[in-house]
């Protein structure tokens, strides 16, 4: 390949040599039809001159055109290659590496669940090592990888009732969710609704605690339909929040309407949607958001999906 293209470039040259010779020879030509007309031998040698100048020019002509054609698939190709590498990274800088959330009160009253934000940071979180996907459930079965007691799905790191955490996982709330709540607030601020975080990150012995006193309330089986399992809690991941008031009566305030409507143009997911219960495994949760960078929070939210259907996972305990 290389070597025709070295051949045909030294011919391009040769020709465009022999033609600028004869373009020469015409004009030479054509000052001597002023001075006097042409003889025989004059008409001749213009015509052969003429058959030499036409056949060089079509070769170069068509070297020319095999070039530009040449040049042109070689840049497409490159530009292509750009675009898709950009996309990548692009992809890859949304992950997130965890989350916290915060725990559900339906009926409870006096449990204080704010986050103990003094916990260790997240300093090694694990990440998957390459899951280059927006999360999307597709055709194919889901992208499970478990990188030092984490799971991920498709890059995303789950932690429901099916998934589990170390217990002794304590990345604390992760500056990415912080600092993506921090927008939120702002932005909602400027719409005059007031957000703060009510439960943020919760180590597993907190939980225990917390779901502890919610089973002595309620009973171990309603305390399942509202609060995680230690072990089994978002809010562990440091990449999900309570936001203001833990309790049903938080649904259909303007908060709640603002949240549900913006939480996405911050990278958060409502992530106990109403009527998704038998698959969350969680009942509706209009207060607790989910951190997962902008561009996947925004796939999901079009979706009209909770996070396990859009995954393509299950929410159930194994016992
Ligand atoms: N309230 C949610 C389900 C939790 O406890 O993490
Ligand atoms: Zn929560």
């Amino acid at each position: 390949m290389t070597k025709i293209f070295q051949i045909e470039t030294f011919s391009t040259f040769q020709v465009y040599n022999n033609e600028n010779v004869c373009e020469k020879g015409d004009f030479n030509m054509q000052q001597n039809n002023y001075g006097r007309p042409a003889g025989r031998s004059g008409r001749k040698r213009r015509v052969k001159k003429r058959r030499r100048t036409i056949r060089p020019r079509a070769i170069v002509l068509g070297v020319v055109i095999l070039i530009i054609i040449a040049v042109a698939i070689g840049w497409k190709s490159m530009s292509r290659s750009d675009t898709e590498e950009e996309k990548q990274s692009s992809v890859q800088s949304e992950l997130p590496g965890s989350s916290v959330d915060g725990e559900v009160q339906q009926s409870a009253s006096s449990t204080d669940e704010s986050v103990p934000q003094s916990e260790p940071s997240a300093d090694g979180n694990a990440q998957p090592s390459e899951t280059a996907v927006d999360g999307a459930a597709s055709d194919s079965e889901p992208d499970i990888e478990v990188v030092d007691g984490l799971t991920y799905v498709n890059g995303i790191l789950i932690a429901n009732k099916s998934y589990s955490l170390p217990a002794d996982y304590n990345p604390g709330v992760l500056p990415e969710a912080q600092s993506a709540f921090d927008e939120m607030a702002e932005g909602a601020a400027k719409d005059g609704i007031k957000l703060y975080i009510a439960s943020g990150f919760r180590s597993y012995d907190y939980q225990a605690g917390l779901y502890q006193r919610y089973v002595e309330r309620d009973g171990a089986e309603m305390a399942d339909t509202y609060s995680a399992r230690p072990g089994h809690s978002e809010h562990q991941t440091g990449l999900a929040f309570d936001l203001n008031e833990i309790s049903d009566a938080f649904a259909g305030t303007p908060e709640a309407e603002w949240l549900a409507e913006h939480a996405h143009e911050y990278g958060f997911i409502i992530r106990y949607p109403a009527d998704k219960e038998d698959i969350t495994g969680y009942s509706y949760e209009p207060w607790h958001v989910r951190y997962l960078g902008k561009e996947t929070a925004e796939k999901v939210y079009e979706s009209g999906l909770c996070l396990e259907e859009y995954l393509g996972i299950d929410s159930v305990y194994a016992d």
